[in-house]
């Protein structure tokens, strides 16, 4: 397997000549957000095609589109998407993404995207999925037949795009497409896209398809099975966790297709936005500031204790969380210690998150026992998540896994440090601190349980208050750090020419299981 931890280029291997890459996504910033994957897909296209590159991103319409006021119904629209039974159509509508040249063209279709969820269609039924997301990779196709645009590479992220480099391999063959690399990033493998195998015939895919060695697994259609099977490179969003998902524990079962893929797996770090996640510039904050000059960072603690109706105190250390509730990110641990915490400890928490009704009423709870000192904010608001990091002494994420996480290298861009578990790419971004030199960027543990995360919460604050100067040293670590897209995007430009070049040796599905 390739690992690329930190990768750095060689001048002259980074790739001079223009790519033609389109992106298919289910969430885009900063039109459609739902966790991490929107950030990621948004920034790397735009640092992408600030390089030069023609990008192009396709998107659905989903009726919960913000900022898209200026985009425009694409000419040539209707599309005609050619799936397996019946012909459905599409309205394209076309927008630039702010800040750079790439194009996003949405897709419109009332029966599969006009409702608010991204992972839920307008029926409410998820099972729906098994439509949206053929009918979305076909799409994506088509619509590059329609435009007359080949591009030289598709960037695929996450299951509900298993489908398309799957289409390339079988009903493309001997069409324009046939020639494109494919590149499927697996930013979560826990969700696969599970759906009956009649999904096949709906989506006009080949019985062929239907085998361990493609599609198939359980007697069911995996999309992102299909996805990894039949990518020309397949990416993951941290070093770490491309060997984890190599383990029976990491996997979810797909270990040994990963193992099977090694060679053509890579993980590559996602970056940070700085235009948008910088404490210098960020609009969102009642006050900026920068790790020479601290000051507006008081300002935003008190604000953030304000919005959340904590105690306004600004020599108690605050720890936030920014999350979506699910198992995934370990918030158990901090149901089962918070009360510990509180009244062992000198602190305060404030919870910004949505997502698990148990979890959710677990932080009320709390925050109903422990009121001025512990509080939730039970929903998604980009604004508080700004605040959340710049008025926070400290970050909490125990995740039990983490591909990736930006929710630390954001709190760490903005002077707060992470207390995270070590796994994933919590691992590859957060340095742990040494206690009695300063070095470091924040707190590790290994083991995912409540004594673990309960001691680390404990040495952070102990670090806090006895060691103020480590404390501050830490800060600053942290807020220099080199987060940016660029190496990232220099890895990225190097695995689409990779791509390419296999895709030119051909292709042929894979004749034994892994
Ligand atoms: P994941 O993608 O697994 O959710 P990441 O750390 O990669 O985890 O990304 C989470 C992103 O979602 C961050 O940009 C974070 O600020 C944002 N986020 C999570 N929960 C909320 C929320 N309740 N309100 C606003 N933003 C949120
Ligand atoms: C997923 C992962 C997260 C990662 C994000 C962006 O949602 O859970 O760790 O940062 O994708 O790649």
């Amino acid at each position: 397997m390739e690992i690329l931890a930190k990768p750095r280029p060689k001048k002259d291997s980074i790739v001079s000549t223009v790519q033609k890459i389109l992106m298919v996504t289910p969430e885009l910033v900063p039109f459609i957000k739902v966790g991490g994957l929107a950030d990621v897909v948004g920034a790397l296209s735009k640092t992408l095609s600030q390089r030069g590159h023609d990008v192009r991103i396709v998107l659905p319409k989903y009726a919960s589109l913000t900022g898209i006021e200026t985009a425009v119904p694409l000419k040539s629209s209707p599309l005609i998407v050619n799936l397996g039974g019946e012909t459905a159509y599409a309205q394209v509508w076309e927008v630039s993404l702010p800040g750079c040249e790439a194009i996003c063209y949405l897709l419109e279709h009332n029966l599969y995207f006009d409702g608010p969820e991204v992972y839920c269609g307008p029926s409410g039924n998820e099972a729906d999925n098994a439509q949206r997301f053929s009918f979305f990779s076909r799409a994506a196709i088509d619509l590059c037949y329609q435009l007359g645009w080949i591009p030289d590479v598709v960037h695929c992220h996450d299951w509900p795009t298993g489908l398309l480099p799957v289409y390339l391999n079988t009903t493309e063959q001997g069409k324009p497409m046939e020639q494109v690399a494919t590149v499927m990033t697996l930013h979560n493998v826990q969700h696969q896209g599970y759906f009956p195998k009649d999904t096949l015939e709906f989506a006009g895919l080949p019985e062929v398809t239907f085998r361990s060695d493609s599609l198939e697994a359980y007697g069911q259609v995996n999309m992102l099975k299909g996805g990894i099977y039949h990518s020309s490179k397949i990416t993951t969003v941290s070093p770490t966790y491309a060997r984890e998902i190599q383990e029976e524990d990491g996997g979810c079962g797909l270990e040994k297709l990963l193992k099977f893929r090694a060679a053509d797996l890579i993980g590559v770090i996602n970056g940070i936005d700085e235009n948008e996640w910088s404490p210098e510039t960020d609009l969102y904050l009642p006050e900026r500031y920068s790790a020479n000059d601290l000051k507006g960072k008081t300002a935003c603690k008190a604000a953030l204790q304000t919005a959340f109706g904590l105690n306004q105190a600004d020599n108690v250390p605050l720890f936030s969380i920014v999350s979506r509730l699910v198992d995934q990110k370990g918030l158990d641990l901090l149901v089962a210690t918070g009360q510990r915490l509180l009244e062992t400890m000198n602190i305060q928490i404030a919870v910004l998150g949505t997502g698990d009704p148990t979890l959710e009423q677990a932080f009320k709870f709390l925050a109903n026992q422990n009121p001025g000192r512990f509080a939730s904010y039970i929903g998604f608001d980009n604004q508080l998540a700004h605040l959340s990091v710049a008025g926070s002494d400290f970050l909490l994420m125990p995740s039990r896994f983490e591909p990736c996480g930006l929710s630390q290298m954001y709190s760490m861009k903005y002077g707060a440090p992470p207390i995270v578990r070590a796994t994933g790419g919590l691992v590859d971004t957060v340095e742990q601190y040494l206690e009695g030199s300063g070095l470091g960027t924040g707190f590790r543990f290994d083991a995912p349980t409540a004594e673990a995360f309960y001691d680390t919460v404990g040495w952070a604050c102990s670090t806090y208050f006895d060691r103020p100067e480590e404390f501050a040293q830490l800060q600053a670590n942290g807020m220099a750090a080199d987060f940016r897209w660029d190496q990232s995007a220099d890895t990225y430009e190097q695995i689409y020419t990779w791509a390419m070049e296999a895709r030119k040796k051909g292709y042929q599905i894979e004749a034994k299981s892994p």
